[in-house]
């Protein structure tokens, strides 16, 4: 069977629910299905139990990631209404400062206009603003980023609108970069009467010519990032389901089963999912790491055997044409055939050196 060797992707947004939530993910888990999916670095959102929004709570998510986690793992700042001078002083310790602007999971929509300027005056402009902005908030954080000179990336850009938008900011030499996920590259609005509630996440899947616009512009995109949004499948199934689906253990097969249908060139996978990610956020290569591709198949997405702990995919039934056979972390086999080898506690925590 063929096989390929890939650098370790960079997956610059997903949830790891450490530490109030670990009934849908925790450190060791979320890195477990890291590694399982050819992933050696993530970068994990703050919208917490409790948030990462101050000193406190940040140095304690530090000392349970070095506990716990697989492989390198950073973690972001959250912005709120009163924390600009708090978090700008924690600058040092994150990849960088996530702001929500639009309706999301969790307690950390920033409200209003003033919340946002303070965070635009505080934060050092060396490291990025990650925002979560869908519409004409889109245009909104545009105009900041001319007016302020800040590094902005857009996390999950979904629509057609909004990628037409940093196209034009990007050629006007504005700095922003920008990720989609795989669920918006891969499903749309009509996959929803068949996956119900678990296809339910911010922002939701879009129109089918949303979809073409994020393909035909992927050349302006600067990274293909997860989302991975864990939900146990209760909670999905309950009164209210909570918006969020899980996507580190198949962004690398659905991406390469397009390079094998010849809509991606491999060079594309290689930019999107580890050279790219790595540049917005300066993450250094780790030394000796890399992942092996097996091209065949065809196999069938399937919950069988994820690492996540809420156990469920939205991809669940799709046939792809490759599969991560192995990751090696820093010369070690961190996962292979199916079993991930390296223990908790043996990843590490970048940035952070309190
Ligand atoms: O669908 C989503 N789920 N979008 C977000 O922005 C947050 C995420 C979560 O934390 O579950
Ligand atoms: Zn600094
Ligand atoms: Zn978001
Ligand atoms: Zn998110």
């Amino acid at each position: 069977m063929a096989t390929l060797r890939l650098p370790g992707a960079a997956d610059i947004h997903v949830h790891l629910r450490d530490l109030g939530e670990t009934h849908k993910e925790d450190f060791a888990s979320g890195t477990a299905a890291a590694l399982a999916g050819g992933v050696v670095t993530v970068l994990a959102m703050p919208n917490t139990r409790p948030p990462l929004i101050d000193a406190a709570a940040f140095r304690e998510a530090v000392r349970r990631a070095r506990a716990l986690a697989r492989c390198e793992v950073g973690l972001f700042l959250g912005g709120t209404a009163d924390n600009a001078a708090e978090a700008a002083a924690l600058a040092r310790q994150a990849p960088g400062l996530k702001l929500y602007l639009d309706a999301t999971y969790g307690p950390l929509r920033l409200e209003g206009l003033a919340a946002l300027l303070r965070h635009f005056e505080a934060w050092p402009s060396h490291r990025p603003i990650a925002v979560h902005a869908e519409g004409r908030t889109v245009a909104m954080v545009i105009g900041l980023v001319a007016l302020f000179r800040q590094p902005v990336h857009f996390c999950h850009i979904s629509r057609r609108e909004e990628i037409l938008l940093i196209r034009r900011a990007k050629e006007r030499g504005l700095p922003i970069t920008c990720e989609v996920t795989p669920h918006h590259l891969f499903l749309t609005e009509e996959d929803l009467p068949r996956l119900g509630p678990f296809g339910q996440m911010r922002p939701p899947l879009a129109s089918r010519a949303d979809q073409e616009a994020l393909w035909a512009n992927l050349a302006i995109v600067d990274a293909v990032a997860t989302d991975h949004a864990p939900h146990t499948i209760a909670e999905k199934q309950g009164e209210n389901p909570p918006p969020g689906v899980p996507g580190l253990e198949t962004m690398l097969p659905l991406l390469l089963t397009a390079v094998a249908e010849g809509r991606l060139e491999l060079a594309d996978v290689v930019r999107l999912t580890a050279t790219g990610p790595r540049r917005i956020y300066g993450l250094l290569e780790p030394p000796e790491t890399w992942v092996e591709i097996e091209w065949g198949g065809p196999w069938v997405i399937s919950r069988e055997g994820l690492f996540t702990k809420c156990g469920w995919t939205p991809f669940e039934g799709m046939t792809v044409r490759a599969r991560v056979r192995r990751t090696v972390l820093e010369g070690r086999v961190a996962f292979e055939d199916g079993e991930v080898r390296a223990p908790p506690g043996s990843g590490r925590v970048l940035f952070a050196d309190l």
